[in-house]
């Protein structure tokens, strides 16, 4: 385990069954259809690579960057859209693949951004879930696990740009952001 790691959250095997029966779910759900999946770098690139390898279906990929947090661990509320999709969403149905939803600011954002864009349809799929700090109303259509109010790191999510590549997820040491 890594030093800055306080305890084990998610285990890699425990990862490994929560991506297989997320892509089962979406493979159920997106039978016969055509979508986009579009990940929100750069948390997600672990978990979507995962979860698309794990999906028979045939779909586009793109990825969006937006940010929403400085250097810390809280969302300043502020979202900005860094990297937009390369594909028109123009009467496209969208999944986005996110690593977790906090606030829900990045989300709310990013959805209206595609739905005013001309997306048909928006679902989310995110990894983690902390629904007990939800700023927006906010319920993703399909969520690998919901987790307490700790800062968590591995599989894609980082702090401060580091950590993304443990191979589980971890609950960050406070006194590395404290
Ligand atoms: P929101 O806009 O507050 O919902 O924040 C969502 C984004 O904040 C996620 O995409 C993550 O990049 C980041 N984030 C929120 N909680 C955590 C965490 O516990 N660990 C790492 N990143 C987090
Ligand atoms: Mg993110």
């Amino acid at each position: 385990m890594h030093k800055d790691v306080e305890s084990i959250l998610i285990s890699e095997e425990k990862l490994e069954n929560i991506v297989r029966k997320l892509a089962r779910q979406i493979e159920a759900d997106y039978q016969g259809r055509e979508f986009i999946m579009v990940g929100l770098l750069k948390g997600s690139i672990v978990f979507m690579a995962e979860l698309m390898t794990k999906i028979d279906l045939d779909f586009e990929i793109d990825f969006m960057v937006a940010s929403s947090y400085g250097g810390g661990t809280e969302s300043s509320g502020k979202v900005r859209v860094l990297k937009d999709l390369e594909i028109d969403p123009k009467g496209k149905d969208i999944l986005i693949v996110e690593d977790i939803v906090d606030s829900g600011n990045t989300l709310n954002f990013v959805m209206n951004h595609l739905i005013s864009n001309g997306a048909n349809d928006v679902k989310v799929c995110t990894l983690c879930d902390k629904p007990g700090r939800r700023k927006v109303p906010l319920v993703p259509d399909y969520c690998g696990a919901e987790i307490p109010d700790e800062f968590i790191v591995g599989f894609g999510l980082d702090y401060d740009e580091k950590y993304r590549n443990l191979p589980y997820i971890g609950i960050l040491k406070r006194s590395v952001y404290e």
